[in-house]
């Protein structure tokens, strides 16, 4: 099954010189969506896994579906103000201003073994910030996976300390 023909681009979406890739096809087939999971599967196997944190909001779908899979947790990581309990905070740069991202306090236990997932890679801001989230919460990182990369944003760079499979690569 070729995954790409799942992932629709859609040219200057958000905004011009853009072209977003749309996840949703891939989403709605449930053979499409299945064979996604069996790949970030065969992406971890042998590893041990506690916790499957997801990021708000595209990466909430694979995430929850991992976590199942892997007889893990999962943990939302949100956009400031969304989490009702303590929450970590981490602040990062964007091309224009700042975005912050919380994790409640007591989502991870000290030495848990955590999978990161979004839907995309691009410039690694987000990822990296969700990095430091979870190891303010005392979590080991055993690798990041995301659906697409936007391999020609270099996002793998920011996260070269940790490990990182994608299944998509877009150059
Ligand atoms: C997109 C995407 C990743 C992030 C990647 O999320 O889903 O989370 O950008 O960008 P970066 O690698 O340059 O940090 P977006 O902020 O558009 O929000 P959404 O998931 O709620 O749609
Ligand atoms: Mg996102």
């Amino acid at each position: 099954m070729d995954l790409k023909e799942y992932i629709r681009e859609v040219k200057d979406f958000p905004k011009k010189g853009i072209s977003y890739k749309d996840i949703t096809p891939l989403l709605q087939d449930p053979e499409a969506m299945k064979y996604t999971v069996n790949l970030f599967m065969a992406g971890l196997k042998g590893k041990k896994i506690d916790k499957v944190v997801g990021i708000e909001s595209r990466g909430f779908f694979f995430a929850t579906l991992l976590a199942e899979r892997l007889d893990a947790g999962f943990i939302p990581v949100r956009k400031p103000g969304k989490l009702p309990y303590i929450t970590h905070k981490e602040t990062y740069e964007l091309e224009y201003g700042t975005d912050t991202l919380e994790i409640h306090e007591d989502a991870i236990k000290k030495g848990e073994k955590v999978l990161l997932h979004d839907d995309v890679l691009a410039t690694g801001g987000t990822a990296l910030a969700t990095c430091k989230l979870i190891e303010k919460c005392g979590g080991e990182i055993v690798q990041c996976n995301f659906l697409v990369e936007l391999g020609f944003l270099k996002g793998r760079e920011k996260l070269k300390n940790y490990e990182v499979k994608s299944l998509l690569d877009y150059l």
